[in-house]
């Protein structure tokens, strides 16, 4: 078991900004992603229809043989805990929690902001997250535009800061103004610059793709399921539509070059 890969499974690319983190964390480690790509974004569908395409990624990657899943996907995260008694005891982590507890370590006295898409936001999960260690107060908004954005490159530069003012001015005018902004989305991590730009430098932004790595390496030795050796495999990719869009624009998530050839079409209906 201790060989098997770790699974990740996205709406999309995005998550391979935590594939990444974990990836930096864990390097002796083998992953197997899965981009549900057909169907993104799953941020603008209801919590259900969300649930029901989590499972059935989830269960495509348990049927290769993955010794613990990370639901990369913030907004899938409203499935983390159907996920975890569908796969028991098949350890499954979700981002929310370790992103959580990073922004209360950040900002131990003050208000903490989350950005996010609709879903999450609406969903409260952070919220939730965040008040069940300490009453403070959580203010949210969705920053849907970052995520085609992000995906088209536009990650820096004149347009970039004029969404990322638009959305995080009122956000971080609010009173008592917040010491800790959450970038609750796999995409926002690739923005890091322009929204540190916006929101200026007494406020630190958490990143729960990095958070998520350290939390994934505590439960791996908690669990003894560490790998005792490098993998020298090669890696492998699942998506459910277009691999070669998937490896093009997986790139600027993973922060390396993806082979086409690497990326396998699947279909999870
Ligand atoms: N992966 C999603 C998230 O982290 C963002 C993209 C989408 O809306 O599917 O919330």
């Amino acid at each position: 078991m201790n060989d098997a890969p770790i699974g990740i499974f996205d709406s999309g690319m995005g998550g391979l900004t935590v594939m990444r983190a974990l990836a930096a964390r864990l390097p002796d480690e083998r992953f197997l992603y899965l981009g549900d790509t057909a169907r993104l974004p799953y941020g603008t569908k209801s919590a259900e229809t969300v649930r029901r395409y989590a499972l059935q990624a989830a269960q495509a990657l348990t049927a290769r043989g993955v010794k613990l899943l990370v639901v990369a996907c913030n907004t899938a995260s409203v499935s983390l805990p159907a996920l975890q008694e569908a796969l028991a005891p098949l350890p499954v982590i979700g981002v929310i929690e370790p992103g959580a507890q990073a922004a209360l370590k950040a900002a131990p006295n003050g208000p903490i902001a989350v950005i996010a898409t609709e879903g999450t936001v609406k969903g409260g999960a952070y919220v939730r997250s965040i008040q069940a260690h300490r009453q403070t107060p959580v203010v949210q908004q969705a920053c849907p535009l970052f995520v085609p954005m992000a995906e088209e490159g536009l990650i820096d530069g004149p347009i970039a800061d004029a969404v990322a003012h638009r959305y995080l001015d009122p956000l971080m005018a609010t009173m008592p103004r917040p010491r800790a902004l959450v970038l609750g989305c796999t995409h926002f991590p690739v923005l890091k610059n322009v929204v540190a730009r916006a929101v200026g430098d007494d406020v630190t932004l958490v990143d729960s793709a990095a958070t998520t790595a350290v939390a994934v390496a505590q439960l791996l030795e908690e669990r003894g399921l560490a790998r005792r050796t490098k993998s020298t495999e090669p890696q492998c990719f699942l998506a459910t539509d277009s691999p070669d869009r998937f490896a093009r624009v997986g790139e600027i998530f993973l922060g390396k070059a993806i082979d086409p050839g690497s990326v396998e079409l699947v279909d999870l209906q």
